[in-house]
């Protein structure tokens, strides 16, 4: 057969074939691109062709062989693009998914969550500050004096170079942002992170987590405090719960309590709580001294409240029996894992 016609056969071949899988696609790769491909003999014929047609031939053999890639690039991309559309187009779109491990609650969260619940549900709002606060609102207007130990450098993280920017030692620094901003009546719960600069062990940390609370009105007294901390206290560990005022000291209140709350002393983890007790202490909590309600412009002549602070660090352990509050703040997957069923 003449050699031109041979090389116009293959072109037509070459054009009209369309494979529609991997496996035809490369059979056109072997014949048309392989080692042993169709093209390659009829370079070999290119001696026996006449002079004047030399040329003629030479490029059409080339143009034989350059189609036969293009065509097969172009193949090669459809059949490509045809698997992924067949492999969609077969998913089973209603089979069940494994969503792996999509994360849980802090521990403290869980716990300061339930505790912002329970006040929310006898009307106190949620009232949200700075951690970085100024040395008034955190001490000054708390009737804090200036030589009072809690303000030594030892005890306060102060900002670089500043005597007067420090991050906040208590939530009560909320106490001062409120009265002086709003009018009673006054029920507020602050929550958040605090800090103090005190060597790290398994009991205490330089960051920890209280949840605040001040109620201003005219007539509050001590027993309307009493009861809502008996109300909370049940609330947070159970319908049984014990509970025990002792007379404490705090600048900001006058009087001061702080409360203890019965655990018993049956766990290894209760046992350390309490150092031994049984009771274990939650919060401090008093009558806000009138110096602080004149501080921050309300009349205590007319207007009284009480207030408290409650820490969450030490419940979370309680309840989930951790040990060691170090393991609430290193972060560690395989601790925080555990407590993925926990809303
Ligand atoms: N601020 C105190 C502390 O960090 C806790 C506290 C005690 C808060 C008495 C109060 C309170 O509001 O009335 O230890």
């Amino acid at each position: 057969m003449d050699v031109f016609n041979k090389i116009s056969e293959l072109l037509a071949e070459i054009e009209s074939s369309s494979p529609s899988d991997a496996q035809s696609l490369e059979t056109f790769r072997i014949r048309f691109l392989g080692t042993k491909n169709v093209i390659k003999p009829l370079f070999a014929e290119m001696r026996n062709v006449s002079s004047d047609k030399k040329k003629e031939f030479g490029q059409a053999l080339n143009h034989l062989k350059t189609s036969a890639e293009e065509r097969y690039n172009l193949l090669k991309k459809e059949v490509q693009l045809k698997s992924t559309q067949d492999e969609v187009s077969n998913m089973d779109l209603t089979l069940p998914v494994d969503s792996g491990f999509t994360g849980s609650r802090h521990p403290v969260s869980i716990v300061m969550n339930r505790m912002i619940n329970i006040f929310e549900k006898i009307g106190f709002v949620v009232e949200e500050e700075r951690e970085i606060e100024d040395d008034w609102h955190n001490f000054s207007a708390m009737n804090t004096p200036d030589d009072h130990p809690a303000r030594d450098m030892q005890d306060t993280f102060y900002l670089k170079d500043s005597e007067k920017f420090l991050l906040r030692t208590h939530t009560s620094s909320v106490q001062a942002r409120v009265m002086t901003n709003q009018k009673p009546p006054i029920r507020i719960i602050a929550p958040g992170r605090v800090y103090r600069n005190e060597t790290i062990s398994a009991r205490s940390h330089c960051q920890f987590h209280q949840v605040e609370g001040l109620y201003i009105d005219k007539d509050v007294s001590f027993a309307d405090m009493k009861q809502t901390l008996l109300y909370f206290a049940r609330e947070m560990y159970g319908p049984d719960t014990k509970i025990r005022l002792r007379p404490s000291y705090f600048p900001f209140t006058e009087p001061s309590a702080e409360m203890d709350v019965w655990m018993g002393t049956d766990t290894e983890t209760t046992k350390r709580l309490t150092k031994g007790t049984g009771w274990l202490e939650v919060l401090g909590c008093g009558m806000v001294d009138p110096n602080v309600l004149t501080n921050c412009g309300i009349d205590p002549e007319v207007y009284t409240g009480y207030a408290f602070g409650i820490g969450i660090e030490r419940t979370a352990m309680q309840k989930y029996n951790i040990s060691d509050i170090r393991l609430l703040f290193e972060n560690d997957v395989r601790f925080l894992q555990q407590f993925s069923a926990v809303i």
